[in-house]
């Protein structure tokens, strides 16, 4: 079979070659992108006078009638015509004849590939920004649920001080924003059309460039064509804040797996969120949470996968580039199907609020309660610090904790203590004493709650 650019050849392509260098097993996933791209780049050229107007009609009536065939899975793309764009170019020519031909007039695939990557990402971006509101709507939903809910709150994974357990998921609540803002603001970058730059330099067409990027939905173009062709900052850009989103949901998940664990008992993920052991029948395995956490690395993977590939590369397009689609459809999918199952757990987990309590109730994460008490008295804060340390070491040497001591315990150490400390070291009274903006107490967790719902 004949090649689109068969002209200057006088030997076959090896077949081994062939297949090497071919990239439509994978850039079919832009099929869709790249008749988009055409159908914006033919109505310039007739609207621009340089193809005939009866042949646009020709040319987009073949897009579409292809589009239609692609969807309905009658096409069969080959991997003699490489790539997405030469595959849709040929059955266009199959499809209506040579006047297909006239499609790829000033343009180029170094410029149509970056205008389908371009749009595929954008599309691919909003779904994933949707996907996080609905993370973050089931945050908001099981923390308005668990605003009195106390576990302890954790340092060097030591108890440190009680928390408001919708305190703690508020956290991840967050972070998603921050997220979603970074892809917010990479959509002002997506959204310049390479379309017109041609193979590198322009193109001596009288083209419109302004018009395709408006038909595409672009907001400009880019302002130098040999940037255009070579420029992946964009996926890059989208990798590396996909990496970031993995990170923080591999965070979290660490700790359902943490919190799901008999040491833990503070949740219960749900039945339909956990599988179970081939050999101990007792089993309940986090799977879902424990598997969102090591997809993180081929998340990670793919952005070192394109960073590599790209340094040192000269201007403009190299084939090296083709390399950026795997990693970028991959970690667009793991993202897809992550982000997906989060909400659900989330929603579906059960909070074993009286477990997380009787934590916060055996341990010293109020130790720092009582130096706060003594500061309130006039003490310096370091001298009550050492005060407090020798308290705790009294109360762990007797095998108790700062609530079992007595008042004639207390006041061995300082005569600063009267009856009320009992009153400051009760759980709920720690976590409602954390008033300042920001803290933990029930009120500043309500009012975070109320501006986080601002954000959605
Ligand atoms: N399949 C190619 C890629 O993905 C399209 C661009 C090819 N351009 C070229 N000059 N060979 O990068």
């Amino acid at each position: 079979m004949s090649k689109l650019w068969g002209g200057r050849f006088t030997k076959a392509t090896d077949k081994l070659v062939e297949e090497f260098t071919a990239s439509i097993e994978f850039d079919k996933e832009l099929a869709m992108e790249d008749i988009q791209g055409s159908l914006a780049h033919v109505k310039m050229l007739g609207d621009c006078g340089i193809i005939p107007l009866e042949d646009v009609h020709v040319i987009q009536n073949g897009l579409l009638s292809i589009k239609k065939k692609i969807n309905a899975g009658e096409v069969e793309f080959s991997v003699i015509h490489e790539d997405i764009h030469m595959n849709i170019e040929k059955l266009l020519i199959d499809e209506i004849g040579t006047v297909g031909g006239k499609l790829h007039t000033g343009r180029s695939r170094n410029d149509q590939v970056a205008t389908d990557m371009h749009l595929y990402l954008k599309k691919q971006t909003e779904t994933i920004i949707n996907l996080i509101v609905d993370i973050q709507k089931s945050i908001l939903a099981k923390s308005k649920e668990n605003v009195h809910t106390i576990l302890p709150g954790y340092t060097h994974l030591q108890r440190a001080q009680p928390v408001s357990f919708a305190h703690h998921l508020m956290a991840y609540f967050w972070m998603l924003e921050r997220d979603k803002g970074r892809l917010q603001d990479s959509l002002k970058r997506i959204n310049w059309s390479p379309l017109g730059a041609g193979a590198l330099a322009g193109t001596t067409f009288p083209i419109d460039r302004k018009q395709t990027a408006a038909i595409l939905g672009f907001e400009m173009v880019y302002p130098n064509s040999m940037d255009a062709v070579s420029d992946r900052d964009f996926i890059v850009e989208f990798l590396s804040h996909a990496s970031l989103i993995m990170t923080h949901i591999s965070r979290l998940s660490e700790e359902l797996v943490i919190w799901s664990s008999q040491e833990f008992r503070f949740i219960e993920l749900d039945d339909s969120f956990c599988t179970g052991s081939s050999i101990m029948p007792q089993k309940k395995n986090p799977d879902v949470p424990e598997l969102l956490r090591a997809k993180t690395g081929r998340v990670y993977g793919n952005l070192m996968g394109l960073l590599t590939v790209l340094k040192g590369l000269p201007l403009t397009y190299n084939k090296d580039m083709q390399e950026d689609k795997e990693g970028m459809f991959d970690t667009v999918k793991t993202l897809d199907g992550t982000l997906r199952l989060l909400a659900p757990m989330i929603e579906t987990m059960i909070v074993k609020q009286e477990n997380m309590y009787s934590a916060v109730s055996q341990d010293f994460s109020n130790a720092t309660d009582i130096a706060d008490y003594l500061v309130t008295k006039g003490l310096p804060f370091r001298q009550a610090h050492e005060i407090i340390g020798k308290i705790v070491l009294h109360a762990i040497n007797n095998d108790k904790f700062l609530l079992d001591l007595s008042l004639e315990e207390y006041t061995q150490f300082s005569p600063y203590f009267s009856e009320d400390i009992f009153q400051i070291l009760l759980p709920k009274q720690v976590v409602q004493a954390r008033v300042s903006e920001g803290g933990t107490s029930f009120e500043q967790v309500e009012q975070q709650i109320q501006l986080a719902e601002s954000f959605i």
